[in-house]
């Protein structure tokens, strides 16, 4: 059986991100570049090109190489990886040489080791799997990916003699002026024989930067005879980040790749130009995102929603249905058919049941209201367990905070919350109780009561024959 064992390198400092933090926790599409190299790395073995190897070819855990700010890295990723580290950062060939023993630690070892860089996030599976599965095939050396550049980049140029075969690489800095205008570039993704690989690197000098490259094999190999092969993939596909002008441009790509396999999946995009959604969101059939919306982290939304235009959505949950019309919702659970906005705030513990309908200017932090719960105009809701069936009337207001800590509002089924009451917690108001426009409510309010006034008093109670429980409230 063969194996083979991912290397991410990883420990650069990205001195051009001009950045206190490691290159590779920066983000594009809401996660950092790393995430989206082992997202790549995990996915190889279930695409169509890794198809060819599948019954034979299996893979080791990817092992990260770190060294510049290691830990906030490691704990970024935790078991997801196995770590080396690079104490000095001498160069990419080095960086893979301080892989060597957790590699011969592995069991089995692997036959082929597969090297990518940590700052190309827009790697695919798909493309892993056409490198690994061509030097397989091939039974090469050395396989790694190029593709075609402009002159301008900053890429390393492939120079290759008269017949067309690989000599070797050049990083731009040591190139001529007419290996400058070479178009063939190096990716940086590479898979060795396993076997070949160490003894070359141990003996790979210095070169005139000071420093060990791992694309100097590439010229080792060549004077060798060993078997070199190519794959050819697209610029898009292997933009490496070295700066924030690079970073944007991954961004951009990645987010059209993103909004791309939506609208296959069946959501309407208005305008994609105005729409920014992260690589992990979940969207279900049907649902249409309307312009200027940013939908960010793990957030999942149903099937037949209507979303924006101008909402903001993170880490939340939406069911089915749901229309959010110019909002903002942050750490929030959303049931079916529930109705946001226009410009309304639901804070992180916002939990919305079904068919609730929260209008303008409402705010919902830390609270749950209960289905079929009405909460049109201006009100606050923090820290409340609201029922269902609930009227809470324009400018209605928890007062949960006393100046020393936040206190609970309760609210029972079908109670009527009258214009501008101020819940004054911790207070429970009873179900199917009443309170009258701009009534301060401070204590409990007994179930079916009426209260009104400044401090809100008791205006009128249900008698055991009083109907006024169900009149006007439609029970479920
Ligand atoms: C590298 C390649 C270049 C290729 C390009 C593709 C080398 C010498 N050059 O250039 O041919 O066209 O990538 O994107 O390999 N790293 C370490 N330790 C080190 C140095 C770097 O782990 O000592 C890591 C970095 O964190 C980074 C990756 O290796 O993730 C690549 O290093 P970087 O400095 O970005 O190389 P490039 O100049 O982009
Ligand atoms: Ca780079």
């Amino acid at each position: 059986m063969d194996t083979y064992a991912p290397i991410v390198l990883a420990a650069g400092k990205g001195t051009r991100m001009r950045s206190t933090l490691p290159k590779v926790l920066h983000q594009v599409a809401g996660l950092p570049l790393l995430a989206h190299v082992l997202n790549a790395i995990d996915a190889t073995p279930s695409t169509a090109a890794f198809a060819p190897l599948k019954s034979t070819t299996t893979a080791h855990r990817p092992i990260v190489v770190l060294g510049y700010e290691a830990e906030p890295v490691e704990t970024a990723f935790g078991e997801r990886c196995l770590y080396a580290l690079q104490e000095e950062q001498l160069g990419t060939g080095h960086a893979v040489l301080a892989a060597e023993k957790i590699v011969n630690e592995l069991n089995p070892v692997p036959e082929t080791i597969l090297v990518c860089y940590g700052d190309t996030p827009l790697i695919s599976g798909e493309l892993l799997a056409r490198v690994l599965s061509e030097h397989l095939t091939n039974q090469a050396t050395l396989t790694f990916l190029t593709a075609i550049a402009e002159q301008t980049s900053d890429f390393g140029r492939v120079v290759r003699n008269e017949d067309g075969q690989v000599c070797e690489i050049v990083e731009v800095k040591r190139a001529t002026e007419e290996q400058k205008h070479i178009n063939e570039v190096n990716s940086g993704v590479y898979c060795f024989d396993h076997s070949w690989l160490w003894p070359a690197l141990h003996a790979l000098p210095r070169n005139a930067s000071g420093e060990y490259y791992l694309t100097d094999l590439i010229a080792v190999a060549s004077s060798q005879g060993c078997k070199i092969v190519t794959v050819r993939g697209t610029l898009d596909e292997t933009i490496g980040i070295n700066d924030r002008v690079q970073l944007a441009t991954a961004e951009r790509l990645l987010r059209s790749r993103v909004l791309e396999q939506l609208m296959y999946a069946g959501v309407t995009i208005l305008d994609p130009a105005s729409t920014y959604i992260d690589a992990n969101v979940e969207i279900g059939p049907d649902t249409v995102i309307l312009p200027g919306t940013m939908i960010t982290g793990k957030t999942r939304i149903g099937s037949a929603c209507r979303i924006g235009p101008g909402t903001t959505i993170a880490e939340s949950i939406l069911g089915n249905g749901c229309i959010v019309l110019n909002s903002v919702l942050e750490e929030t659970t959303l049931e079916d058919g529930v109705r946001i906005g226009p410009f309304s705030h639901c804070r992180p513990g916002a939990h919305l049941a079904r068919n609730v309908r929260m209008g303008n200017f409402g705010e919902v932090k830390n609270s749950y209201i209960g289905a079929e719960t009405d909460m049109h105009h201006f009100s606050y809701v923090g820290d409340a367990t609201i029922g269902k069936h609930v009227n809470i009337g324009a400018g209605s207001i928890t007062c949960n905070y006393d100046g020393v800590k936040k206190n609970h509002t309760t609210v029972g089924d079908g109670a009527s919350i009258g214009s501008d009451t101020m819940l004054v917690a911790p207070v429970t108001v009873g179900e199917y109780a009443k309170t009258g426009a701009g009534s301060v409510v401070n204590r409990d309010v007994p179930p079916g009561a009426v209260v009104v006034g400044v401090p809100a008093h008791v205006l009128h109670m249900p008698q055991p024959s009083d109907g006024s429980r169900t009149e006007d409230v439609e029970k479920e």
